[in-house]
């Protein structure tokens, strides 16, 4: 594997293989020495057209525990504002010498581009593009789903049989939609719920069933709610009357979270709206896997930068 675009293009093995070095990537961070020597040498950029608190820094902290030197390339404050576009900002860093170049655009198929273009021979990571897709997200998912259902026992195990319920802006999320493919590679079955503005207007050959309302999937009693964020900032017109009825309609507040079983897992990718699409209580009860999935981002995204990198090299 050279490049990791897409959850759509992973089969079961090889998702459940990236989850199992995952779990050896989460035991060295309990070591005291949390470092390991395999990507010495190697550079990685963080290539950030769009804004990023988890991903960019925990691809960060994941590069730099396996040793891999790691620039930092934010839009903000770079020459993009000068006019400098994908391609030639993409060829500057990669005449540096990049292994690696791990990027998040606004414009869905961004990471594609830059894996089939001639303009870099790194290995492309999608860290987010567009409404389109967030692999590693959806990885970190399932990792910490794994690790709830299974604990030590997790090595070599899917997601069979697991009810996931996501709820939300399904519409304008690479987060969605990375988890709909992965969750139904690795047996998960998939509800979406969301108000119908907030729903493609097609999902056929979506592997999903379709809900409007909050209260149904919530009594249907699903072994995990995933909250997603409105994501604002790729609204241009309005998609529900007002924040105030979204959140009584949509938001998973603390009723609707006394409604669900102890075990049910709470999920939510981050950044959280507390008040808005989840409330205080359900973003900190002890149902909430919202941190585990920080913690769980970097020994993924340690376990793909390994198999790239240190995969590429040995073959
Ligand atoms: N952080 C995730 C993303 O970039 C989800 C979100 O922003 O709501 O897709
Ligand atoms: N979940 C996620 O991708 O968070 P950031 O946008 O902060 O990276």
């Amino acid at each position: 594997m050279k490049h990791l675009l897409s959850t759509k293009d992973l089969d079961r093995d090889t998702a459940v293989g990236i989850l199992d070095v995952a779990e050896d990537m989460a035991d060295v961070a309990t070591r005291e020495m949390k470092k390991l020597p395999t990507l010495r040498g190697k550079t990685v950029i963080n290539l950030f057209f769009e804004d990023s608190t988890r991903t960019r820094t925990s691809f960060e902290v994941a590069a730099k525990r396996l040793s891999a030197d790691l620039i930092n390339f934010t839009a903000k404050g770079s020459s993009v504002s000068k006019g400098e576009g994908l391609k030639d900002t993409a060829q500057t860093l990669a005449a540096m010498g990049a292994d690696a170049v791990v990027v998040r655009h606004s414009a869905s198929g961004a990471a594609q581009v830059l894996a089939e273009s001639k303009w870099i021979d790194a290995s492309i990571l999608n860290a987010g593009d567009g409404t389109h897709e967030h692999p590693t997200q959806a990885l970190l998912d399932a990792f910490t789903m794994r690790k709830r259902l299974h604990g030590e026992a997790s090595r070599g195990r899917d997601l069979a049989g697991l009810r996931v319920t996501i709820v939300g802006d399904i519409l304008h999320s690479r987060v969605a939609r990375s988890n709909v493919w992965l969750l139904n590679t690795l047996g998960a079955s998939v509800n979406l719920v969301a108000p119908a503005t907030l729903l493609p207007s097609n999902t056929t050959g979506w592997p999903v069933t379709i809900g409007y309302d909050l209260d149904e999937s919530i009594d249907a009693d699903p072994d995990v709610v995933m909250m997603l964020r409105i994501q604002a900032e790729r609204m241009h017109a309005a998609f529900f009357p007002n924040p105030r009825e979204y959140s009584r309609q949509w938001g998973l507040d603390d009723e609707r979270l006394s409604r669900l079983r102890p075990d049910t897992m709470v999920m939510h990718p981050g950044p959280m709206v507390r008040g808005l699409e989840i409330s205080a209580g359900a973003a900190d009860s002890s149902r909430s896997t919202v941190l585990e999935q920080v913690a769980n981002g970097v020994s993924v995204r340690m376990a793909v930068l390994y198999l790239l990198l240190a995969g590429a090299a040995e073959s």
